[in-house]
């Protein structure tokens, strides 16, 4: 019998080596020093072997299977290590209490927009949309505002960098009366819920970036009483209460007359705060009788129509629905403001 340990010893160190679990490492034990393992049988076979012969290989097999039985010992070790490792990666306690998923809702201004559509629409009124970039003559000049008139400088235009057309970031949604009534023959009762851009320094109640809801009401006997009645009931269903308002003459190239809607500040209660400038009273729109040069601008005969306009801030109408007291928070990502509404 030719007994190569040197060989055996390479092919069964490898065999361990690469072992990748408890269940191959057992079975490379049994094929080498098992009962009818190799290594066992040539330990069984050393008695037929020549008395100078007998005492090496046995000294040689011995050596290889106190060898092999470390290495084995060794890899058995390793390799309960990495099961322990997985168990505890893979270890899941049922016990624990769930992670509540973080569910989002609707943004406290998607919100008041809805409920402003809705109240509008169930008084018969349209939802109408216009662009965000607008041109210079439905944000000015279909509205009376001519090219040297200060409002121009006073509504601080963001102007856009286009090389065709000059165009702006609409400064309020009064431009949609002029697209809409171009298009649509009156009587109309549209409003126009949308976002407006203008340059200017940012404090309690004012933005650079915020929202109006236009109103616009056309037909042939339109007074100032239809309007004080519809912000009336505007009201009392917004804030689910009858609710004082004031209108003081103001002035708007499009409108004449012209007034402002203010209500007591209700984030203060008329005390005095930042939002309300610590004068009690909260503008919230803009508003008048459609000037007979819109109409004009608009091919429509002002002698025959009559209409009337409002601008609302909706962010301001949100603010003193929930009492907020800095418009700012809106826009501020806060996770912290967010979740009250
Ligand atoms: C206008 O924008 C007119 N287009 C409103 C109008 C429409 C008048 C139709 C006549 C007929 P004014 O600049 O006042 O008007 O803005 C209207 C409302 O928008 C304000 O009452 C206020 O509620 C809101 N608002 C104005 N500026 C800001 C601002 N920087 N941040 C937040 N809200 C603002």
């Amino acid at each position: 019998m030719k007994i190569d340990l040197k060989a055996l010893k390479i092919e069964a160190e490898n065999k361990v080596k690469k072992a990748k679990d408890l269940a191959e490492l057992d079975g490379i034990y049994k094929e080498y020093l098992g009962r009818k393992g190799e290594l066992s049988l040539i330990l069984g076979s050393i008695k037929k072997l020549s008395k100078k012969e007998k005492a090496r290989i046995g000294k040689e097999s011995n050596e290889l299977k106190a060898f092999l039985e470390s290495k084995i010992k060794r890899k058995r070790h390793v390799l309960k290590e990495h099961i322990g490792i997985l168990e505890k990666e893979e270890w899941i306690d049922i016990t624990i209490p769930g992670k509540k998923p973080m569910v989002g809702h609707l943004h406290p201004l998607t919100k008041t927009k809805r409920e402003i559509m809705a109240i509008f629409q169930a008084m018969g009124f349209e939802v109408v949309e216009g662009p965000e970039s607008e041109i210079e003559w439905y944000n000015f000049d279909a509205l009376n505002i001519p090219k040297d008139h200060p409002a121009r400088d006073a509504w601080d235009t963001l102007w856009l960098k286009t090389k065709a057309e000059k165009l702006l970031l609409r400064t309020h949604t009064s431009p949609v009366q002029a697209r809409y009534m171009e298009k649509n023959n009156p009587p109309l009762k549209i409003i126009v819920p949308g976002k407006v851009f203008r340059h200017e320094a940012t404090n309690a109640s004012h933005e650079m970036q915020f929202y109006q809801v236009e109103g616009l009401m056309v037909d042939k006997e339109i007074t100032v009483t239809h309007f004080k009645a519809i912000i009336s009931e505007f009201f009392k269903r917004f804030f689910k209460k009858d609710l004082d308002f004031r209108l003081k003459p103001d002035y708007f190239p499009f409108t004449e007359p012209s007034f402002d809607i203010s209500i007591t500040c209700l984030t203060c209660g008329g005390k005095g705060c930042p939002v309300c400038k610590n004068t009690g009273w909260l503008e919230l729109a803009g508003a008048g009788m459609v000037h007979p040069n819109v109409f004009k601008a608009c091919k429509l005969n002002p002698r025959e129509w009559q209409g009337w306009a409002f601008g609302f801030g909706w962010d301001r109408l949100t603010m003193m629905k929930y009492k907020i007291n800095d418009i700012r928070l809106f826009n501020s990502g806060d996770l912290r403001f967010l979740y009250q509404f």
